[in-house]
């Protein structure tokens, strides 16, 4: 069953593809007034015009995540425009597939600017929102694969166990002002990630199976219903993180050899 979010007011970073869409077109449905993020001004505009069959109010708004300034604005306008903030979702994010060893800087500091630190700037610019109005709602998403490094995909693994203890440590931080916070793990999805990837395209090193980007935004926007702290998409998923937690001398060999297999 869709859940019922007429009037909250809820911000997605990432709109114009993959997750961050299907999670805008759910998160319309369910009657939500929806910000779209992204820095792809056409996507976003094309976006609002295929929502204004659902209920509630829209503002799309193109910029970087990185970018301190831009978040700052984007968030005022938003208290301006709603007068209040329920959810902020912090989708945006961007892989690599490259040897530690051969990333350029370049690409470190762009990944770690989307991934942490476009996170971190609307976390800090929406919280004291939140608290004003003695409630919110912080949903990162983050990754299967933030529990144990895969090789070629270091840093962003990094990123994401970054992601995971920012939300652990923030939902203590906040617990006392009625905000909450939610980690979100999908595994493999259908998206554009594979298309954006820094370094090297191609295969992914897991073949794994992909779930649907739909299937994740169901998962997201039942999150908001419940309030669940951490949220597994499939069966899975679940017991890929726990086997790893248990035996992750066998679960690095295991990625070992799924590796070599794609290197030779
Ligand atoms: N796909 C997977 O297998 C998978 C698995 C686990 C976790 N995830 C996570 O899920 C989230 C969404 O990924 P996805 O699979 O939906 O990828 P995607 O299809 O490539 O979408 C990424 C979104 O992030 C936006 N974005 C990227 N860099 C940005 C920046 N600097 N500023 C603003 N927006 C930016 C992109 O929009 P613009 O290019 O228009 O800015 C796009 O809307 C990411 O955090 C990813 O790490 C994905």
């Amino acid at each position: 069953m869709t859940p019922n979010l007429t009037n909250k007011v809820v911000l997605i970073t990432g709109a114009s593809a993959g997750i961050g869409r299907a999670t805008a077109v759910a998160l319309a449905q369910a009657g939500a007034n929806v910000v779209l993020i992204a820095r792809r001004q056409k996507r976003l505009a094309a976006l609002v015009e295929e929502l204004a069959a659902y209920p509630g109010q829209r503002l799309a708004m193109a910029g970087d995540v990185g970018d301190e300034a831009f978040v700052q604005t984007a968030v005022a306008e938003i208290i301006a425009t709603f007068g209040r903030l329920d959810v902020l979702i912090n989708n945006a994010g961007l892989g690599h597939r490259s040897r530690l060893a051969d990333m350029p800087a370049a690409d470190m500091h762009r990944l770690w600017d989307t991934n942490v630190m476009g996170l971190l700037y609307f976390t800090q610019a929406t919280i004291p929102q939140m608290k004003e109005q003695g409630s919110g709602h912080i949903i990162n998403i983050s990754s299967i694969i933030s529990q144990r490094p895969l090789p070629h995909m270091s840093l962003y693994c990094a990123s994401k166990t970054a992601v995971n203890f920012i939300s652990r440590a923030l939902r203590m931080e906040l617990r006392s002002y009625h905000i909450r916070v939610t980690t979100v793990y999908p595994g493999r999805t259908q998206s554009e990630f594979g298309d954006a990837l820094l370094g090297e395209k191609g295969a992914n090193p897991t073949r794994l199976a992909r779930v649907s980007a739909d299937r994740v935004a169901q998962a997201i926007v039942k999150a908001i219903h419940t309030g669940k702290t951490e949220v597994y998409i499939t069966g899975t998923d679940w017991l890929f993180a726990h086997f790893n937690r248990l035996f992750p001398r066998t679960t690095d060999w295991l990625v070992e050899r799924i590796a070599a297999r794609r290197d030779t």
